[in-house]
C-alpha cells in the first residue's frame, strides 16, 4: 500500500521504517523538507537527526505534508499534538478527504515542565478536534497509548499479550485499521472503544503512562485487561 506518515520524530521514523521493511511504499510528511534535512540535533528520545535516519532508509521519501496527503492511501498523524491541526491544515483538507487517518498523537503540554498536562481532556479530545476540523477524514485513534517501539513490535513486551484500544466514527475505517495493525505489527488484542469520543479515555491514559515510565525506567510496557 501507499502509506503516508505525517511527522518526522521518533514515531514517524519508527512507523515508516517498519512499514517500508514490510514492503509498503512509504512517504514521510514534514513542514519543510530542506529544514528537516538540515537539522543536526538528535530527537528528545535519542532518535537520530532526520537526515541520519533518512540515509539508512533511502527508499522512504521525505515530502511536504500536502504531498504526503496526496500520496498516502492510509495516513498516520505522528505530529506533536499541539501542532496536529496546523499540520493537517498544511496537508490540505481536499487532499485528506475520504482518507483514513490513524491518529497516534497525544495532546501533551510540556510548557510547565514534567510531567506534561493535557491540552484537552474529559469532555473533548485531540482526535475529536481533528474529526470536527476535517469532517471528511476517517479518523481512527490508535497506538497513542504505547511507545513507538511497542507500536510496531508488540511482541517485544510480554509476548504481545496486552491491549490496544481503538476508536472512531467510521466502522469500516476502524475495521481496516484493526486488520492493518494485526497483519503489519502483530497486534493480538485490539479493543474497539466505539466512536471517536473514546479518544478522551485513551488520551487520558497518558498521565498514568508517563508516571509509570518514570517508575519503571523504561517505555517498554503496556496495559493488559483481565476479565
Ligand atoms: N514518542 C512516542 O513513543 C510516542 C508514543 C505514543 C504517541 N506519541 C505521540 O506521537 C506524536 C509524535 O511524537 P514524536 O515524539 O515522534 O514527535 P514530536 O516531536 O512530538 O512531533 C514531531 C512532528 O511534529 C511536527 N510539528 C511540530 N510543530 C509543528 C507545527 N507548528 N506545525 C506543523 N508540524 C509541527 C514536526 O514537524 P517537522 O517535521 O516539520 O519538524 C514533526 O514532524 C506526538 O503527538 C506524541 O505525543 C509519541
Amino acid at each position: 500500500m501507499n502509506i503516508a506518515i505525517l511527522g518526522t520524530g521518533m514515531v514517524g521514523q519508527t512507523l515508516a521504517g517498519k512499514l517500508a521493511e514490510s514492503g509498503h511504499t512509504v512517504v514521510i510528511g514534514t513542514r519543510s523538507v530542506s529544514e528537516t534535512l538540515a537539522r543536526t540535533v538528535p530527537g528528545p528520545f535519542g532518535n537520530p537527526p532526520f537526515k541520519a535516519w533518512k540515509e539508512q532508509h533511502p527508499a522512504i521519501a521525505l515530502v511536504t505534508y500536502a504531498e504526503a496527503a496526496v500520496r498516502g492511501e492510509i495516513l498516520f498523524n505522528a505530529t506533536s499534538g499541539g501542532a496536529s491541526i496546523a499540520a493537517l491544515k498544511a496537508a490540505g483538507e481536499a487532499n485528506l478527504a475520504g482518507k483514513i487517518l490513524v491518529d497516534v498523537a497525544n495532546p501533551l503540554d510540556f510548557s510547565k515542565g514534567m510531567p506534561p498536562s493535557l491540552t484537552v481532556c474529559n469532555t473533548d479530545s485531540l482526535a475529536e478536534q481533528i474529526q470536527r476540523s476535517f469532517p471528511d477524514v476517517r479518523v481512527v485513534k490508535a497506538l497513542n497509548t504505547v511507545n513507538a517501539l511497542v507500536m510496531v513490535n508488540p511482541a517485544a513486551v510480554g509476548g504481545g499479550d496486552h491491549f490496544l484500544p481503538v476508536c472512531g466514527n467510521d466502522a469500516a475505517a476502524k475495521a481496516t485499521v484493526t486488520e492493518f495493525l494485526k497483519s503489519n505489527f502483530g497486534w493480538k488484542h485490539i479493543v474497539d472503544l466505539g466512536d471517536i469520543t473514546g479518544a478522551r479515555a485513551t488520551e487520558m491514559m497518558l498521565p498514568i503512562w508517563i508516571r509509570l515510565m518514570g517508575v519503571l525506567k523504561t517505555p517498554m510496557f503496556n496495559f493488559k485487561v483481565v476479565q
